[in-house]
């Protein structure tokens, strides 16, 4: 007993000290000044308009960023087969196997065979042709399947129409109706929903299910309504038997129809091209400082669904990389297990995942008085400038919690707004950097991301990214103006070659959003902050959203392009 005391009170005492030496000696994470600039203005601006931001890394006289580095890669398909050629040998996918934890890796060379092996029985099963915009329709969210099938009409040139929200039939019907589906691909689980509204969906004959059973009943259902139905896996190995060569897509084609814009009402399709995606995934890469960027080293498990454009450019930044990914159940029950299962590197998730990992690592490890002492002292630390996962604190006590997540991870990436406190915890108890993103699907779910050593309370998300440029134009019915004090308000304008091309088959939609100088008009409100990091205001009053014409006439000047 007197030991155990003594040894804990010597710990506390070294630790405290060793803290107190490490607060003292070091410099922050980054340079002060780097946090005060976070994007450049232009210095001239136009009536009842802020000034333009662009990213600190791309001058107003420049090109916006749209290609990454390597100039080849036009399309979703070069990433992929850039990612490949690094190490075909190395691991691509992970799958954890649900309710085991039990992994299962394809390498590239593997994933490469499903990929064209899918695309081929895909072809020949349902006749579509290739290269005609055809859509079809994924409704297998989180599943290794729904990657193999993206890949695969990037591949062959198909648009995939991902639905990701399963319990929502009414946009299911609605988007069958409005992009003429004529094939589908299904969860086992959304298998029977979709069945049940088979009648309503006429266009439909092929239903091909990631999954290993379809019943008697079920292929009776479907071939009542004259619709094919088949296992993914059957297409899988029937088309490796007899692979058809690629069939590239052009960079402005269009590359997906995205109906899950949650900020938009439910029946507008946004149309995104190759180019859109490339653009948000170079420009995110770009954002990242050297010694943070992704590596071929890197294990992304991503709890975005397939159908949330986000999904896409962070996965295309891992491919680029020649990294892996993990595809998780996208349960929450599950999140900790499959972490610690499959040791991720980057891990990414919508905030309410990170305040839920937060919570459940609060509960376990909250009252513990180390825990207490290490958080304290580790959020001091945070407070001036920095993180850490190898003070003495970490080795006492931290290391074991972060190991709830695998760890291994080294960067989370969410969306907004995610609670303070649940950043600080992140940051200062697990030692991990979090960039927090701002994007529209409409512009292909990247605008702003947060500078990754900005550890501050601010309620601020960074400046653009180097695909984008924002302004804010005044909404004087709401009384945000681009002369309020201290900072700039107005609804948030964006223009860059990740803006969508239009919502599919509405010109009108369309034109009530994207005006004739490319400025996609959010109806998101926004302040700019003397370092050039965007605040959110919430969004604009839905009174009158039509006629742009009334305030766009002039925007054009002064934009720098
Ligand atoms: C971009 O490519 C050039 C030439 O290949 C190389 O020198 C440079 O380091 C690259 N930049 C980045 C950010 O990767
Ligand atoms: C899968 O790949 C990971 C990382 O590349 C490796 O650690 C793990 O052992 C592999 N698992 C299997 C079952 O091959
Ligand atoms: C696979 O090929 C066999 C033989 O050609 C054919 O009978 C079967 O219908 C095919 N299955 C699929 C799912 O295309
Ligand atoms: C679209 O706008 C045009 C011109 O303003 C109008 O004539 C047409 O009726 C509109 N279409 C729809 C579907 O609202």
């Amino acid at each position: 007993m007197e030991v155990d005391a003594l040894t804990t009170v010597l710990i506390a005492a070294i630790t405290l000290f060793l803290a107190y030496i490490q607060f003292n000696k070091s410099e922050p994470d980054v340079h002060p000044l780097v946090l005060q600039q976070q994007s450049t203005p232009t210095l001239i601006r136009n009536e009842g308009e802020s000034v333009i931001y662009r990213s600190k890394f791309i001058s107003h006289t420049a090109p916006l960023l749209k290609l990454p580095n390597e100039s080849r890669i036009n399309t979703l398909y070069d990433v992929w087969q850039a990612g490949r050629a690094i190490d075909p040998s190395a691991v691509s996918l992970t799958f954890l196997l649900q309710n085991q934890f039990y992994l299962v890796n394809n390498t590239y060379e593997q994933a490469e065979r499903r990929i064209s092996g899918f695309g081929s029985g895909f072809v020949s099963l349902t006749g579509l042709k290739p290269k005609t915009e055809t859509p079809v329709g994924i409704m297998a969210p989180y599943s290794q399947e729904s990657f193999i099938a993206q890949q695969a009409f990037y591949r062959y040139s198909f648009v995939a129409v991902p639905i990701h929200d399963l319990k929502n039939i009414d946009l299911l019907i609605e988007v069958v109706s409005q992009t003429k589906l004529k094939a589908i691909i299904v969860s086992q689980k959304a298998l029977p929903s979709l069945l049940h509204v088979l009648k309503e969906c006429p266009s439909v004959k092929t239903i091909i299910v990631a999954g290993i059973y379809i019943s008697a009943e079920q292929i009776k259902l479907a071939t009542h309504y004259g619709v094919k139905i088949t296992k993914f896996s059957s297409l899988e190995y029937n088309g490796s038997l007899d692979p058809l060569e690629p069939i590239k897509p052009a960079p402005d084609d269009i590359a997906m129809i995205n109906f899950n814009t949650k900020s938009n009402s439910l029946s507008k399709g946004v149309v995104l091209t190759h180019s859109n995606l490339v653009a948000a995934m170079a420009a995110f890469s770009a954002s990242l400082p050297a010694g943070k960027k992704f590596t071929s080293k890197d294990r992304l498990l991503s709890h975005f669904s397939h159908g949330d454009v986000i999904a896409i450019w962070l996965s295309s930044a891992i491919i680029l990389t020649g990294g892996s990914q993990i595809f998780p159940s996208g349960l929450m029950k599950n999140v900790l297990h499959e972490a610690q299962a499959s040791m991720p590197t980057i891990f990414a998730s919508a905030p309410i995942t990170l305040e839920k990992i937060h919570q459940a690592l609060q509960l376990t490890y909250g009252k513990g008085f180390l825990f207490n002492r290490a958080y304290a002292a580790k959020l001091a630390l945070l407070r001036a400038g920095r993180i850490t996962t190898t003070s003495l604190w970490d080795f006492v006590k931290l290391t074991e919690i972060r190991g709830k997540l695998g760890g291994k991870v080294r960067m989370m990436v969410t969306t907004n707004p995610t609670q303070q406190e649940t950043l600080d915890y992140i940051r200062a108890a697990l030692g991990i950097h979090v960039i927090s993103t701002y994007g529209r699907t409409e512009t292909s779910g990247l605008t702003c991301c947060s500078n990754i050593y900005d550890y501050s309370s601010a309620p601020t998300l960074g400046g653009p990214v180097g695909c984008n440029e924002i302004k804010l134009i005044d909404y004087v019915e709401g009384g945000y103006t681009s002369s309020d004090a201290p900072y700039p308000r107005g609804e948030i304008l964006i223009r860059g070659p990740n803006v969508m091309k239009g919502y599919y088959k509405k010109p009108n939609a369309t034109a009530s959003v994207l005006d004739k100088d490319g400025w996609f008009h959010t109806s998101e409100l926004g302040a700019f902050h003397d370092n050039g990091a965007i605040e959110l205001l919430g969004k604009k009053k839905r009174t009158r959203v039509s006629s742009l014409s009334t305030t766009d006439s002039s925007l054009s000047s002064g934009s720098g392009q």
